[in-house]
C-alpha cells in the first residue's frame, strides 16, 4: 500500500485469502487500477491539446502576416512563436512518456553540446563551464539532452536575475554515470515545491509568471528526456541560497523506454 501511496500506481498486492483482508487487498487494487487509468487519460488529453492547437497557432500566424502595423504584428508574433515552443515541447515530452517517438542515439561528447548551447543561447549571460575534460563519450540522444540541459540554464538564469549570480554547468564522470550540474546562488526553492517542480504546469510562484516568462513545463519536459535516458533527475535546492540540479545518465542507455510517471 506505501508503494501505490508514494506513486507506484502500477503496483498491484497480492493477496489470495477469503476473508475481509483479501477483499480490502482487491478494492485496493482496482482503486490502484482506476487511478492508473486517469493518469493515462490525462496523458492522451495533454497530448490530444497540444496536437490540436498547432493548426490554429499556424493560421493565425497566417493571417498576422497579413497585418500592417508593424508594433502589434511584432508582439503577437512573439507570443505566438512561445505558444509554439510550449506546444513543441509538451508533444516531446508526451512522446517520449508514451514512446511514440524513440530516442535517437548517437556516441556523443556531452562537453561539446554544452559549449554549443553556450554559444547559441547564452553568450552575454554569466555563464561559466567547469567541464570535465576527460569525459568520456555517451550514447545519447543529442537534440533532447540539449534541449534538457538549456532548460536548466534558462531556469538557473531567471533564478539568479535578481541578483546576477553566476550561473555554473559541471560535467563530471564516474565508472558508471556521467553527470552535469546546472548550478546557480538564485533564489532557490523552498522543500516543499521540489517533489512537485516536475509536474507539468507546476511553478513555485504563479504571480510572478508573465515576470519570468515560464509556464511551468520545462522541469517536465527535462524529467521525460532524463527518464527516457534510463537517468535521474536529482533537484537540490536551499531557499535563498541557491540551486544545483545534476543530471545523472548511465552510459548504457537503452533505446526502449521505461514507464515512469
Ligand atoms: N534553478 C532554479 N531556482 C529556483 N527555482 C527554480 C529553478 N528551476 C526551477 N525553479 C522553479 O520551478 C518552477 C518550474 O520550472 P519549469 O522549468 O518547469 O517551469 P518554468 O521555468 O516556470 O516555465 P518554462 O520552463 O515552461 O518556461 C519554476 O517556475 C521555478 O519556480
Ligand atoms: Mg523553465
Amino acid at each position: 500500500i506505501n508503494r501505490i501511496g508514494s506513486g507506484e500506481v502500477d503496483y498491484r498486492l497480492n493477496i489470495n485469502r477469503n476473508d475481509e483482508f483479501g477483499e480490502l487487498s482487491t478494492s485496493i487494487n482496482s482503486m490502484a487500477n482506476n487511478i492508473e487509468e486517469m493518469l493515462e487519460a490525462k496523458r492522451q488529453l495533454l497530448l490530444s491539446i497540444s496536437h490540436e492547437l498547432r493548426t490554429p497557432i499556424t493560421r493565425a500566424k497566417l493571417a498576422l502576416s497579413l497585418i500592417d502595423d508593424a508594433f502589434v504584428k511584432e508582439s503577437a508574433l512573439e507570443d505566438m512563436d512561445e505558444m509554439e515552443a510550449l506546444i513543441h515541447e509538451l508533444l516531446e515530452a508526451e512522446r517520449l512518456r508514451e514512446n511514440h517517438s524513440p530516442l535517437e542515439l548517437e556516441n556523443s561528447n556531452i562537453n561539446e553540446l554544452i559549449e554549443q548551447l553556450q554559444h547559441h543561447y547564452f553568450k552575454n549571460k554569466n555563464l561559466i563551464l567547469k567541464l570535465e575534460k576527460q569525459l568520456p563519450n555517451i550514447a545519447i540522444d543529442e537534440t533532447r539532452i540539449s534541449l534538457a540541459i538549456k532548460n536548466l540554464i534558462k531556469n538557473a538564469i531567471t533564478a539568479s536575475s535578481t541578483n546576477d549570480g553566476q550561473v555554473i554547468v559541471r560535467t563530471s564522470y564516474d565508472k558508471t554515470h556521467i553527470n552535469i550540474d546546472v548550478s546557480d546562488s538564485g533564489v532557490g526553492i523552498d522543500e516543499k515545491h521540489i517533489p512537485h517542480l516536475t509536474e507539468p504546469f507546476y511553478r513555485t510562484d504563479s504571480s510572478r509568471q508573465r515576470k519570468t516568462g515560464g509556464v511551468g513545463i520545462g522541469l517536465y519536459l527535462i524529467q521525460a528526456v532524463v527518464d527516457a535516458h534510463h537517468g535521474k533527475l536529482i533537484i537540490d535546492s536551499q531557499l535563498g541560497k541557491g540551486t544545483t540540479i545534476t543530471i545523472h545518465l548511465p552510459y548504457q542507455t537503452h533505446a526502449k523506454h521505461s514507464k515512469v510517471s
